[in-house]
C-alpha cells in the first residue's frame, strides 16, 4: 500500500495543501514536486495538486495527469485566485478530471491562493487585465488554517483506500 502526493507550485500555496495531505496519509507515503514525480502506476492512492494558471491547470500538472492510464484512486486539489465556485474554477477542475479520466476520482478540493503583489502589478500592467486579478484581493492570506481544516475534514469523510 503506497501513497503518493504530487504537486505543482510556483509560490508555495499548492505546496501547503500538498504537505497537509502528506502529513494526513499513513505510511508508506512519498511526496514530490511534479517535475520530479515518479509514474503514478506503482502507487495505490495518489493526490495531485496544481495551481490554476490562465484558466487551466498549470501545464506541468496537465502533463502529469495524462499519465493516469489505468483505474487508480486519485484525489485532485488546487489553488486559485478566482472565487471558489466561479465558472473559471469549475472549468479548470473539469479539465483536470478530463485529463485524468481513466482514474477513479475519489475527491476534489480547491481553495483560494494568495498572489504575490509583484505578480499582480505585472498582470495589471498588461492589458487586458485577466479576470482573476480582480478577485485576487480576497485570496490574501490563503490557504489559511480554515482551508487546511476543510481539506482534512474532506479527506476524513472520504472512503480512501488507505
Ligand atoms: C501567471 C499567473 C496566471 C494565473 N492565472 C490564474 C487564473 O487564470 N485563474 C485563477 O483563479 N488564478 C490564477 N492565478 C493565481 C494562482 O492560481 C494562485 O495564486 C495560486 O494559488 C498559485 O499557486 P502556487 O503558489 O502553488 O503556485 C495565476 C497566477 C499567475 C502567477
Amino acid at each position: 500500500m503506497k501513497n503518493l502526493v504530487v504537486y505543482s507550485s510556483k509560490t508555495g500555496n499548492t505546496k501547503k495543501l500538498a504537505e497537509a495531505i502528506y502529513d494526513y496519509l499513513p505510511e508508506e507515503k512519498e511526496i514530490y514536486q511534479v517535475n520530479h514525480a515518479p509514474d503514478p502506476s506503482d502507487y495505490t492512492f495518489v493526490a495531485v495538486g496544481f495551481r490554476i494558471e490562465n484558466g487551466q491547470p498549470d501545464k506541468a500538472a496537465q502533463e502529469y495527469l495524462k499519465k493516469f492510464i489505468d483505474e487508480k484512486e486519485l484525489f485532485l486539489f488546487a489553488t486559485h485566485a478566482s472565487e471558489p465556485e466561479s465558472e473559471t474554477v469549475k472549468r479548470a477542475m473539469n479539465m483536470a478530471k478530463e485529463l485524468s479520466k481513466k482514474a477513479k476520482i475519489v475527491g476534489i478540493f480547491d481553495c483560494l491562493g494568495e498572489v504575490p503583489e509583484e505578480v499582480l502589478s505585472e498582470a495589471r500592467s498588461q492589458g487586458p487585465v485577466p479576470e482573476w486579478v480582480k478577485d485576487a484581493e480576497n485570496a490574501k492570506g490563503h490557504p489559511n488554517k480554515e482551508d487546511i481544516e476543510r481539506l482534512i475534514k474532506l479527506l476524513n469523510s472520504l472512503d480512501l483506500p488507505l
